[in-house]
């Protein structure tokens, strides 16, 4: 009987995704595997709602955003039972490891699960915030801020025609990278970042300036920025990971507000949410969603557990799963020197 590895994708879906899945699977077949995807995250590992995946299955999905998969953030660890029924599922399907395709979250569960049980797990890094530590990039980012790039194009276009400020506010809940690059990529003229409160005298100032010499304005925030007058007396809804559910949170539509007051100036808010999630992958995340996909197969084979396929430079190497999932990887000060020089 062929030797098998089993896959799942968890937290939210990026594009890249189902590259990695392929390239997993390609690499796996390679190496004598044979492999068994698990719908929907942890919570298909539990449940044992598995869906076969091999090379035929898998070969034009490079092509495609989300997850053939399936996800979720469920997290096995705050299931009743959760973490003995994903070691049976992995027992009754003859598994020799897990291959799991998540950020901090879904990898987090996969450092535990090393840890408490050297359970035979790889990682492979994703997600569209880039906030994961042991890996340079992850894939998910680069198309997510394409998005992002071209949304802020065509506010660019009817700000200019109506002479107003337009806020576009992206996603990124604890780092504020997806907000940095389509700011600077798109020539915005200021960024709101979540590692630093916004200083709104500074932000008032900069975006008259930017009015003064073209009639419009354009600025960047990150869904999550911290703001006094934002969050106070909120109800906050925490996911399985105790992260704040930000739905609703109208960080945009705030700041647009606060600039029309402080300017004078005519002022538009655009959130573009989970489009910026969806999407063919960019040719750079389907390359490194490739790359670290067989990578992870190829730990499989060598036996090396408890370990991620990281991006460091050009090479993708095996980082612990403790370096990646220890800290978030936010927003660096030689980067915010970057910021100053370009808002
Ligand atoms: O973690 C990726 C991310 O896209 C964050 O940027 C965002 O805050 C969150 O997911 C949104 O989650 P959901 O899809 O569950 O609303």
């Amino acid at each position: 009987m062929a030797k098998r590895i089993g896959i799942l994708t968890g937290g939210g879906d990026c594009p890249g995704l189902n590259p990695a899945i392929r390239g997993c699977v390609y690499a796996a077949e390679r190496l004598g595997y044979e492999c068994v995807g698990f719908e929907d995250g942890w919570k298909g590992i539990i449940e044992n709602k598995t869906t076969p995946l091999n090379r035929e299955i898998t070969r034009d999905i490079i092509m495609y955003g989300g997850t053939m998969l399936g996800t979720s953030r469920t997290n096995p660890y705050k299931r009743e039972g959760g973490v003995e029924k994903l070691r049976e599922t992995f027992q009754k399907n003859n598994l020799e490891a897990l291959v799991a395709m998540g950020g901090e979250d879904t990898l987090g569960v996969a450092h535990r699960l090393y840890k408490d049980f050297k359970f035979p797990v790889v990682g492979v890094p994703k997600t569209m915030d880039n906030d994961l530590s042991g890996t340079d990039y992850t894939f998910g980012f680069d198309t997510s801020v394409t998005v992002a790039v071209d949304a802020l194009a065509r506010l660019r276009d009817t700000a200019k025609s109506h002479h107003r400020i337009i806020v576009l506010e992206v996603m990124g809940r604890h780092a504020g990278w997806v907000a940095m690059f389509t700011a600077i990529a798109g020539a915005a003229d200021y960024v709101c970042l979540p590692e630093r409160t916004v200083d709104v005298e500074d932000m008032a100032k900069k975006l008259k300036a930017a009015y003064a010499g073209k009639r419009f304005a354009l600025l960047v925030t990150s869904e999550a920025v911290d703001l006094p007058s934002v969050g106070e007396g909120e109800k906050q809804t925490l996911d399985d990971f105790g992260h704040v559910v930000l739905k609703g949170r109208a960080i945009g539509e705030t700041l647009a507000k606060i600039i029309e007051d402080k300017t004078g100036l005519e002022t538009r808010h655009a959130v573009i949410g989970h489009i910026q999630r969806g999407g063919s992958p960019t040719l750079y995340d389907r390359m490194l969603g490739t790359r670290v996909g067989v990578a992870a197969a190829s730990f499989v084979a060598e036996k090396k557990f408890g370990v991620m396929a990281g991006l460091t430079g050009d090479k993708v190497v095996p980082v612990p799963l403790e370096t990646a999932v220890g800290q978030l990887k936010t927003v660096s000060p030689e980067w915010f020197k970057l910021a100053e020089m370009m808002f």
